[in-house]
């Protein structure tokens, strides 16, 4: 069964003291919203290839492929800017490539979100000189007064501003990702037990 947000919490989120900042059920509406826009643009698509960024995006892709009515296929891919910091380095290593060719494919790449816009601007240099048929975005969540994009980011969730979230894929440190909502965390330091 789904942890809900009425279940205890977990020692990391008391330690941190974490909160709501986006509830499980608003996320699922807007994971459905996403999935009927994304299901009738490709419509006349043989399939979607899916390319699940990992690992922030994993819990968002498997959410929203099962809210598309078009055949899709997946693939993952992984990259890092981050380590364990909290700001971007502008620095992307491919640390895990598709396993197979996206030549003449519909290309959609899920991402959980776009801060910058580093990681995303290098993935998508990447994919373009592979010969996709199209290459579209759907980000979960967007900073939007921060990112730069030389691409159009065609589908969006939630706009937020800039702030550092956590949950549902998401992590601080390799930590959070099990939470059911979208959090913010209070207090960045681990205290001393
Ligand atoms: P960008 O390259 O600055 O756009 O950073 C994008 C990547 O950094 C995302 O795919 C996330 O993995 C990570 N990231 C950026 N902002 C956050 C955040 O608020 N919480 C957790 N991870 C984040
Ligand atoms: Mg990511």
């Amino acid at each position: 069964m789904a942890k809900s947000e009425n279940c205890q919490k977990t020692t990391q989120e008391q330690k941190h003291n974490t909160s709501v900042f986006i509830a499980q059920e608003e996320i699922a509406e807007k994971v459905q919203t996403l999935g009927k826009q994304i299901s009738q643009d490709y419509q006349n698509s043989d399939y979607i290839k899916i390319i699940v960024l990992l690992k922030g995006s994993f819990i968002f892709a498997a959410d929203l492929l099962r809210c598309i009515e078009v055949p899709v296929r997946v693939d993952f891919m992984q990259v890092s800017s981050y380590g364990n910091q909290k700001t971007s380095s502008g620095n992307v290593r491919l640390l895990k490539d598709l396993s197979q060719d996206i030549d003449g494919e519909d290309v959609l790449i899920v991402e959980d979100i776009v801060d910058s816009g580093t990681t995303l601007s290098h993935i998508v240099e990447i994919l373009k000189t592979r010969s996709p048929k199209s290459l579209q975005i759907v980000s979960l969540l967007v900073k939007q007064e921060k990112f730069s994009l030389g691409y159009p980011l065609l589908y969006q969730g939630f706009s937020i501003d800039d702030e550092f979230v956590i949950g549902y894929g998401l992590d601080f440190a390799e930590d959070f990702r099990q939470l059911p909502y979208i959090g913010i965390i209070h207090n960045k330091e681990i205290p001393d037990l």
